[in-house]
């Protein structure tokens, strides 16, 4: 197995929920498998999501949008995993979570903008990547909405990876109907994959 440098990136408010477990579930799993892991909690770190006037004008200004956001660039720069665990609020990831898309993924540094308007992926020294995702509602339903949080991580996520890596996505649903046993093997589940990550 090759060791990589994982960066893991969470967003939930508590601790002692469902989505708190599988982080530190992941973080644990990750490193008894020899990996270097650096934890990114989003909401620990009172990461700021939102893009402000400023930052949009400069959107296409490579070194001012980098120099904004330095430290979390680094660390994206820097793992060659990458791990998501968040719920899916309201069709979507955290508002935190979004933030982080929608300040990091910017040009320069997820991706580069060619001078005959074309887009390049740039995260292409990502090897692997997963994604942990709890849902309230059961599957079927999520099929009929598009299971957006599903495509953002298999589909979109992807395309900045370097060539072949296809994330892996480990979704549970149906937690409105809890089901400890359901619960315990999702954890499992999660466990043996990072594991083997
Ligand atoms: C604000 C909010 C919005 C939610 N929206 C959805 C949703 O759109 N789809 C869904 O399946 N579950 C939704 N849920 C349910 C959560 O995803 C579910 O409660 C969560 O994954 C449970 O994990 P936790 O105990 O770690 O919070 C929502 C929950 C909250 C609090």
């Amino acid at each position: 197995m090759i060791v990589l440098r994982v960066l893991v990136i969470y967003a939930h408010p508590l601790a002692d929920s469902l989505n708190g477990a599988l982080f530190a579930c992941v973080k644990e799993s990750l490193a008894a498998a020899g990996h270097e892991v650096d934890a990114l909690d989003l909401y620990a770190e009172n990461f700021d999501p939102v893009l402000s006037a400023d930052e949009r004008r400069a959107y296409f200004d490579v070194e001012a949008n980098r120099a904004r956001t330095e430290p979390y660039v680094a660390r994206l720069e820097a793992a060659e995993g990458l791990v998501f665990v968040f719920p899916p609020w309201c069709l979507g990831p955290p508002a935190i979570l979004k933030g982080f898309f929608d300040r990091i993924m910017v040009p320069g540094v997820s991706f580069r903008l060619e001078e005959d308007g074309s887009l390049s992926p740039n995260l292409r020294h990502i090897k692997k990547a997963a994604a942990v995702v709890t849902y309230g509602r059961e599957r079927p339903l999520l099929w009929w909405f598009g299971d957006p949080p599903r495509r953002m991580m298999t589909r979109y996520l992807k395309w900045f990876l370097a060539p072949g890596t296809r994330p892996v996505f480990l979704g549970h649903y149906g937690l409105h109907k809890p089901d400890d046993a359901y619960q315990r093997r999702f954890i499992e589940k999660v466990r043996r994959t990072m594991r083997r990550f």
